[in-house]
């Protein structure tokens, strides 16, 4: 993963952190049929700071919360740190419904005899993964006593019903959760206590425009530039109550320049992406508002991007 080194280089993430990293890569190799598990990411995650702490905390052995807003790049960064770390990544959402059976493994028939078929929590504990619970704080009953074992401070998942497996030293967890809309609710203290906690924050206008200028090449200094202040005041607009936090989602500010790309029209693009992702027509308006001072509503493809 020489560029994901080069690009954290470029950020100026501390020098020591990263021989510290490759330290670790090569005292444990990925082997054989893992070497497919560990990701490719597709995007870089952004943010110095966050890198460092997190980088920190995973050299230091322990597991990670990432706890923010939606989009802040949580899963992006878990993907990171898998493939910086060259370890086999498993994820597991927690969303949808999880049982011990599932997250564990089960015993099924192969045609001649009962086998064990090992689940993803399982197959990362004993091959060194890194675990992306995701969503940890959706957890239902039935999973929750497979992490509070996962998450032990022993190392070693002892569940009823199944062999005991031994953490390998370089497995980790890096757990997310959100918070803030309807529907999320907090994570309980035993858990929360197993992890180091990184407040994800909202990405800062200069590291915005970077991150859209590397993902939209082509794409027009300027605009690229009203794009990332028009959500620094979608942002400031959310921080103050004036709006809710609907449409402060940088996944809809991005899709909506794909949107643009593909031919949409500014207006069009931003609306689908933002503004009709409120459902309280007021609100609506107030988002068109903070869009409409910074973005015509008629700019198409050839204005947005270079030829
Ligand atoms: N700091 C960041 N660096 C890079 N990409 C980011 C960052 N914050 C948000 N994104 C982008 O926002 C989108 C959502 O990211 P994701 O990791 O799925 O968010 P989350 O899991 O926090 O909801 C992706 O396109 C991601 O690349
Ligand atoms: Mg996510």
């Amino acid at each position: 993963m020489k560029e994901l080194f080069d690009f954290l280089q470029d950020e100026g993430i501390d020098a020591a952190l990263l021989d510290e990293v490759q330290a670790f890569r090569d005292k444990h190799p990925v082997s054989g049929d893992m070497r497919e598990r560990v990701p490719e990411p597709e995007y870089f995650y952004y943010g110095k700071k966050i890198w460092e702490l997190s980088l920190t905390a995973l050299l230091a052995g322990k597991n990670l919360l990432l706890s923010g807003p939606k989009a802040t790049g949580k899963n992006v960064l878990a993907e990171n740190l898998a493939a910086l770390f060259a370890r086999p990544m498993w994820t597991v959402s927690f969303h949808i419904n999880t049982d011990a059976a599932w997250l564990v493994g089960t015993d099924t028939y192969d045609g001649q005899k009962v086998v064990f078929r090992p689940g993803p929590v399982w197959l990362c504990a004993s091959e060194g993964g890194f675990g992306v619970l995701d969503e940890i704080n959706m957890a239902k009953n039935e999973s929750l006593a497979v992490l509070h074992a996962l998450l032990d401070f022993r190392r070693c998942l002892d569940i009823p019903g199944y062999d005991r497996v031994t953490l390998k030293t370089e497995t980790r967890f890096i757990a997310t959760m959100n918070h803030g809309y309807a529907g999320t609710r907090d994570l309980n203290e035993a858990l929360t206590s197993r992890f180091v906690v990184l407040d994800m924050p909202e990405m800062p206008e200069d590291d915005l425009i970077r991150l859209i200028a590397s993902r939209y090449q082509g794409i027009n200094d300027k605009i690229c530039s009203q794009f990332a202040k028009l959500y620094g005041e979608l942002e400031r607009k959310a921080e103050s109550g004036e709006i809710s936090e609907t449409a402060l989602d940088l996944r809809g500010l991005l899709d909506a320049i794909a949107l643009i790309e593909k031919g949409a029209s500014s207006g069009d693009a931003l609306a689908m992406c933002l503004v009709n992702k409120s459902f309280d027509s007021y609100e609506r308006g107030l988002i068109k508002d903070v869009i409409d001072a910074r973005i015509p509503n008629d700019l198409t493809r050839k204005e947005v991007f270079r030829a």
